[in-house]
C-alpha cells in the first residue's frame, strides 16, 4: 500500500507492478547487501517519478503499460541510487523514517549497494521499441551528479544566490522530474507539444517540490519528516529560506552566527531557525514554491485528456498538504 496514492485505485496498483520490477531486478544482489535494497525499495515513498511516468504514458496513442512500468522503474532506480549515495554524502542516519543504508551497511558496503541500484537500472535502458534514447538518460543522470558535486564543493558557503540555489535545486531534482513526465508522455507516442508540456509540468513540480521540503527541513518535526531538522544547516548547505534570511539580516547578526567552526551546537542551530523564521523568509520561499506549482496547474489546463490533468492536480493538492 502506498499512503499518497490511495485514492487512486488503478495507479496505486501499476506502482506496485514498478515494486515488484524493482525487487525482481535487485534479486540477484549479494547475500550481504540484498536484505537491506529490498526493505529501501520496500519502503516505497511517495514514488512521484514513477507516478509522473504512469500517469504521461496514459496521454498518447500508443498505450502499452509493461514499457510504461519498466520505464518508470528505471527513473525510480535511478532516484534511489542517487539517494543511497546523498545519504553517505550527508552522512545521514535516516531516510523514509528507517536507517539510511549508510548507517545499515556502513559507508563502503552503501557505495556498492548505490552503484548495484544504478547497474541494474541501467539495464532497462537497453529495451527495445519506443524508449528513451540513453543519451537523454544520460545527460539527466550527468546533471543530477554535477549538481550534487557543486553543492557539495559549494559546502558551508551560505552565501550563494538565489539564482545559483535554483540552478542548483533545478539539477538535482526538477531534472528527474522532468525526465519522468516526459518520458511517460514520449514512450505513449503522444504530441511532441503534449511531451514539452509535460517535460515542463515536471520541471515545475520539481522545483516547487525541492524547495519546500527544503522549508520543511526548517519548520517539519523529526517525527513527520522521517530525518532530523535543521539537517541542510548542519551539513552547510544554503537553502533558500536561509538565502532570503541572509538578504534581510541588516544587523548582521544572522550572518555572525554562520561563520566560525562548522559544526554547529543544536542550540545554535535553533538559535539559526528562529533567525529565519522571524525574518519571513520562509513565506517568501513558500511563495515561489506556489509560483512554480502554479505553472505546474496552468500547463495541466493545456492538456488534451482532462482526466489525467486532474489525477496530477489532485496530486499537487496532496503534496501542498503534506507535512512529510
Ligand atoms: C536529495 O536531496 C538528493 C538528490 C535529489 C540528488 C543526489 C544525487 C547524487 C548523490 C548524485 C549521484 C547520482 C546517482 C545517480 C548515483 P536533498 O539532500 O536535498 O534531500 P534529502 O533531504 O531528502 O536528503
Ligand atoms: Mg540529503
Amino acid at each position: 500500500m502506498i499512503p499518497f496514492w490511495e485514492e487512486e485505485a488503478a495507479l496505486e496498483g501499476q506502482l506496485q507492478q514498478v515494486t515488484d520490477l524493482i525487487l525482481e531486478l535487485i534479486q540477484d544482489a549479494n547475500d550481504y547487501i540484498s536484505s537491506y535494497l529490498r526493505s529501501m525499495v520496500e519502503s516505497q515513498g511517495k514514488m512521484l517519478r514513477p507516478a509522473l511516468v504512469m500517469i504521461g504514458s496514459r496521454l498518447g496513442n500508443d498505450q502499452d503499460e509493461s514499457r510504461a512500468v519498466r520505464q518508470a522503474a528505471l527513473l525510480e532506480m535511478i532516484h534511489l541510487a542517487s539517494l543511497v549515495h546523498d545519504d553517505i554524502i550527508d552522512d545521514a542516519d535516516m531516510r523514509r523514517g528507517i536507517p539510511s543504508l549508510q548507517k545499515q551497511l556502513g559507508v563502503r558496503r552503501a557505495v556498492v549497494a548505490g552503484d548495484y541500484l544504478l547497474v541494474r537500472a541501467i539495464s532497462l535502458l537497453t529495451d527495445k521499441g519506443r524508449t528513451l534514447e540513453p543519451a537523454v538518460m544520460s545527460h539527466a543522470i550527468g546533471r543530477l551528479c554535477t549538481s550534487e558535486i557543486d553543492q557539495d564543493s559549494e559546502e558551508w558557503d551560505f552565501f550563494i544566490s538565489p539564482t545559483h540555489y535554483l540552478r542548483r535545486i533545478a539539477g538535482k531534482t526538477a531534472t528527474l522530474f522532468a525526465l519522468s513526465a516526459f518520458s511517460g508522455a514520449f514512450i505513449s507516442d503522444a504530441e511532441p507539444l503534449v511531451q514539452r508540456r509535460m517535460h515542463e509540468f515536471g520541471y515545475c513540480l520539481g522545483m516547487a517540490f525541492q524547495i519546500r521540503d527544503d522549508i520543511l527541513d526548517l519548520k517539519g518535526t523529526k517525527a513527520s519528516m522521517g530525518k532530523p531538522v535543521g539537517k541542510d544547516i548542519t551539513s552547510g548547505v544554503a537553502t533558500l529560506p536561509l538565502i532570503y534570511a541572509l538578504e534581510r539580516d541588516e544587523t548582521g547578526s544572522l550572518q555572525r552566527l554562520l561563520q566560525g567552526k562548522r559544526k554547529f551546537s543544536k542550540r545554535k542551530v535553533g538559535l539559526i531557525i528562529n533567525r529565519i523564521l522571524d525574518s519571513g523568509a520562509l513565506a517568501s520561499a513558500e511563495s515561489l514554491s506556489e509560483k512554480y506549482l502554479n505553472r505546474a496547474l496552468a500547463l495541466l489546463g493545456e492538456l488534451p485528456d482532462q482526466e489525467t490533468a486532474k489525477i496530477l492536480s489532485r496530486m499537487i493538492e496532496r503534496l501542498v498538504s503534506r507535512v512529510s
